[in-house]
């Protein structure tokens, strides 16, 4: 297979834990200790001015992301830029001072995943892959999904069969193949890797696999998002869900190269992790003090982060260890409560993940942990429409009616 050289400013995959270099392939993991390899750069001069002169989506970034410097300009679905919102109605109601939502629910897909994926699609090209695949907690299916579609690649996805039926809807929708498996997130998971190691990793382009050292860079773009949507600072505090921990790290990595190239000043940052209860292996592992993290089945509502064997979980225990972060999580009816708290004083309507965070955030505060002083920005990565179950309970008509004053009168009488 011909791999094309065009990856803009990356110039190698290198390995997370010993640091070899490998040429930019469709690789992912270490030949010498199977440490995780990523994206390295040799960054040009990139100014504030040259970013706010690009496109309202992810490719105003292009300059710090491995994708050829006419990216925006093929067919793709053009992520990014999503509102950050200035949730001070949410910052009073907990105690906090400022507060932003960095909501991307507002994607073309309805969550963060399009980003990943964007990036993840610029590989595929490159090298020649005619399918896009992955495995998916539901969310990522989508994405690739309508991705593939706009781009005018086939699409197969994998997922776990019992996700909620709007994700299983809009995962198929595309045209692609969508394949249910009977198991967890982790078993789907582990069967893509043998699909791989079956040769089909030489025709398929796995996002989250073989492409993931790529597609997990399109996480950066939340970070240098939040920079200049506060005007080119960096907030003291932010929270972020995990299921792989992938996001997490990138937005760290995002927040570093900010400061490495001087487009904002250098500062102290503290990163949050949010797990939900019911899948909280690196929660566990961090209150624990533990450096190995312990695999656990999932039981929760909240599908998009029911990892239970998380790829990037002693990562993320790193980066909340060295920022002095930490990482909580919270139980089902917690994430009900606080989707409907995000709703109703900010006018968002959350998935589950998004219940996660704003969840962990009122506990780190509740805890004492959390700095009510700090300029704290959550994560919001998902709709609430693709969740609708976990507060169907709770979110109904006050009353139904017939259509005359009288009922109306009787139905509400005082
Ligand atoms: C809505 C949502 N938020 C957050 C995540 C966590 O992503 P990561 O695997 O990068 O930790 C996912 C992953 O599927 C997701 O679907
Ligand atoms: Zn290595």
């Amino acid at each position: 297979m011909a791999l094309s050289t065009d990856f803009g400013p990356a110039t190698a995959l290198s390995c997370r834990e010993c640091g070899t270099r490998y040429d930019l392939g469709p690789n992912f993991a270490c030949i010498e200790c199977f440490g995780p390899l990523e994206v390295a750069y040799e960054f040009g001069s990139v100014s504030r001015a040259d970013i706010e002169s690009g496109p309202t989506n992810i490719w105003r970034y292009r300059s710090l992301l491995p994708v050829p410097a006419d990216v925006a300009a093929k067919p793709n679905l053009q992520p990014g830029w999503t509102k950050l919102i200035k949730a001070d109605n949410l910052a009073g109601e907990l105690g906090l001072r400022a507060l932003h939502v960095k909501d991307d629910s507002g994607n073309p897909t309805h969550s963060f995943k399009d980003r990943v994926v964007a990036i993840a699609v610029e590989a595929a090209r490159n090298f020649g892959f005619h399918t896009l695949s992955c495995s998916s907690t539901g969310n990522l299916a989508g994405a690739v999904g309508a991705a593939a579609a706009r781009a005018g690649l086939e699409s197969c996805v994998f997922v776990p069969a019992n996700l909620e039926a709007a994700k299983i809807t809009m995962a198929s929708v595309y045209g692609g193949r969508l394949v249910g498996i009977d198991g967890t997130y982790d078993e789907v998971n582990r069967f893509c890797s043998e699909l791989i190691g079956d040769t089909l990793g030489e025709k398929w382009g796995f996002v989250n696999v073989n492409l993931r050292p790529y597609y997990a860079e399109g996480s950066k773009t939340l970070a240098y998002e939040i920079a200049e949507q506060l005007g080119w600072r960096l907030p003291d505090q932010i929270v972020i869900p995990v299921a792989s921990g992938s996001q997490l790290t990138k937005v760290d990595k995002g927040f570093q190269e900010l400061i490495k190239l001087g487009l904002v000043e250098p500062k102290e940052y503290r990163i949050f992790a949010a797990q939900a209860a019911g899948c909280a292996p690196v929660s566990t592992a961090f209150k624990a003090g533990h450096e190995v993290i312990q695999p656990v089945r999932p039981d929760t509502i909240a599908k998009s982060l029911a990892i239970g064997n998380p790829a990037d979980g002693p990562y993320v225990l790193d980066i909340a260890r060295r920022t002095g972060g930490a990482v909580e999580d919270v139980t089902d009816p917690e994430i009900v409560d606080a989707i409907r708290l995000l709703a109703r004083t900010e006018g968002v309507f959350a998935e589950t993940a998004g219940g996660v965070v704003v969840g962990v955030l009122r506990k780190l505060v509740e805890n004492g942990v959390i700095d009510p002083d700090g300029e704290t920005v959550v994560l919001n990565t998902g709709d609430g429409l693709k969740t609708l179950d976990a507060v169907a309970a709770q979110a109904r008509p006050a009353a139904v009616i017939r259509p005359s004053l009288d009922a109306f009168r009787t139905a509400f009488a005082n």
